[in-house]
């Protein structure tokens, strides 16, 4: 699996509808879910969380948990779903992820995560990865990062996506822990010169994909969360810089058009109306753009409101010209 660009968890954004229209700019790039609880699987039913879509790109199932059996079963429903890796959450810090004793907690305690890894890759032929941080509040030197990686090698994991940054379980909520600890891609780099058998993506802080590149040539791949839901139209180049594609992008009326498609194959109005509010940041910088996110939010009948967002797309391509 080339990792080279991963589309990276994220929870009430990274569901089929976002990953459908991710599919639409890019067919290489690794899209991840949002995180499911290993319970909410093995409690209903199965297909409520695991399925999928059909997209050429590889899918990661993200779980999250600490109990080994849950893990594991969780692991052997989605086998029957077409996901390309399953990765184990270590990073989320918030306050009722923790007082379920699973996310960035678990970075604490390795000894249940070599369990609950040991667990989940006996129930499945694929990948089993983690997504972790650079620490957790003082379980933060290097020499505790380099044994809790060492220690989840030995239990056969191989990749490891590193949002770089530590985070702060107490007295920091789950939005400053993704701003206020300070970024340090150089351990993330650190890291990946010193345990060359495994592969490392870095995650944390990425705007500009084509710039930061050459910073990270020795790493497996870049993960990039609220930059891409914020600016999908930025994975419009990614086939290109990291996947050597020479295939033309789509442009806005094909994407906008495909996934009107996409909205119409809906039978749920509550996937149809997810899947609309996906698109607003497509239009994000645009002239008339408050008037699509308008739009999107209110405009019940899907015919008007493509015929209202395609003459948005027209007036700004006769404004360009
Ligand atoms: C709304 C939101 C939801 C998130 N949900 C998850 C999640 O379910 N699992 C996870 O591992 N990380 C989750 N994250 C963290 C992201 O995967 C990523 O690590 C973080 O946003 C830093 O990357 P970025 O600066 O590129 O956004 C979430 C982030 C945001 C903004």
């Amino acid at each position: 699996m080339n990792r080279s660009f991963c589309v990276a968890p994220m929870m009430r954004r990274t569901d089929r509808h976002f990953r459908f229209l991710c599919s639409l700019f890019s067919k290489e790039a690794i899209l991840f879910t949002e995180m499911v609880h290993a319970n909410a699987i093995n409690r209903n039913s199965p297909d409520r969380f695991l399925s999928n879509i059909k997209v050429s790109n590889p899918t990661v199932l993200q779980l999250g948990g600490s109990n080994p059996e849950e893990l594991g079963k969780a692991t052997l429903a989605s086998n029957a779903y077409d996901y390309s890796e399953i990765n184990l959450n270590l990073g989320c810090p918030s306050p009722k992820v923790q007082s379920g004793n699973f996310g960035a907690i678990l970075m604490k305690d390795v000894l249940t995560v070599k369990n609950c890894l040991q667990e989940m890759m006996v129930s499945t032929n694929k990948e089993v990865t983690v997504k972790i941080r650079l620490g957790v509040d003082d379980y933060d030197t290097e020499n505790y990062l380099d044994n809790f990686i060492y220690e989840l090698s030995k239990v056969g994991v191989k990749t490891f996506y590193v949002h770089a940054r530590i985070a702060l379980l107490k007295g920091l909520g789950p939005k400053d822990n993704r701003t206020i600890p300070p970024l340090n891609y150089e351990r993330v780099l650190r890291l990946n010169s010193d345990f060359k058998n495994l592969d490392f993506i870095v995650n944390g802080g990425i705007s500009n994909f084509h710039n930061v590149k050459k910073h990270f040539k020795d790493l497996k791949g870049i993960m990039v969360g609220r930059e891409v839901y914020e600016n999908p139209i930025k994975l419009m180049d990614v086939d290109k810089i990291y996947y050597n594609s020479r295939k033309m992008p789509k442009d806005l009326f094909q994407i906008v058009d495909e996934m009107f498609h996409y909205i119409s194959s809906l039978d749920n109005k509550k996937d149809q109306e997810t899947s609309k509010h996906h698109m607003i940041n497509l239009f994000k910088g645009l002239v008339n753009a408050k008037k699509a996110r308008i739009l999107l939010l209110n405009e019940k009948n899907n015919q008007i409101l493509k015929k209202n967002l395609m003459g948005i797309l027209n007036e700004n391509l006769i404004r360009a010209a």
